[in-house]
């Protein structure tokens, strides 16, 4: 696996697992209906942002993640980051992967800490990749996501100090 920044020729790689993920409505706060300019826009990230694929051998896009200050001016010291693995690969070390690449990126551009925003409680296995990384959940917001299967469960902020 190589990860390595992504183009706008990856993007019709990307749309259609983050579209998957998106509309299934478990995991992001982004409306589930959102349309492929939206997602374009909102996923390939200029600088100071940064957006990655990771591929196979073959070149074939296994997942993305994007980067990003979390805030600006006097808290701009702060990063966050967003990952989708498509499915089909989903369990092998890609998440794992472009984590670790996030953190790195953080520390190479001088970040102090990296904060997740918005971790839904039953993401389990992403709540359990983020504390194997150093993320703890420092703050929770009661009931601040609908599940389509749950109903309303925890958003977890998760956050490691680089
Ligand atoms: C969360 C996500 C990024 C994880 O990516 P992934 O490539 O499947 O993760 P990895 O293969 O690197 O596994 C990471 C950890 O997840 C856990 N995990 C893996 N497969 C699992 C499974 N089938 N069930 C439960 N946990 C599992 C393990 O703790 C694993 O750690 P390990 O490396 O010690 O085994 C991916 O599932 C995804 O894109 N989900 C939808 C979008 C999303 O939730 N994004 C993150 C929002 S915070």
């Amino acid at each position: 696996m190589l990860i390595r920044d992504a183009t706008v020729d990856d993007w019709p790689a990307i749309w259609p697992f983050l579209h998957d993920i998106v509309a299934a409505g478990e995991t992001f706060t982004w409306d589930r209906d959102v349309t492929e300019e939206q997602a374009r826009i909102m996923w390939l990230l200029d600088a100071p942002g940064r957006t990655v694929v990771a591929v196979d051998d073959e070149g074939s896009v296994l997942g993305t993640a994007k980067m990003n200050p979390n805030h600006r001016g006097p808290a701009a010291h702060i990063s966050s980051a967003s990952f989708m693995v498509d499915p089909r690969h989903g369990g092998r070390g890609v998440g794992r992967a472009l984590g670790e690449e996030a953190l790195a990126w953080a520390r190479r551009e001088g970040y102090r800490a990296m904060q997740f925003n918005a971790v839904v409680e039953t993401n389990t296995r992403a709540v359990a990749l983020w504390r194997s990384l150093g993320f703890d959940v420092i703050g929770t917001l009661p009931e601040g996501f609908y599940h389509p299967a749950h109903g309303y469960v925890d958003l977890h902020i998760m956050h490691r100090p680089l």
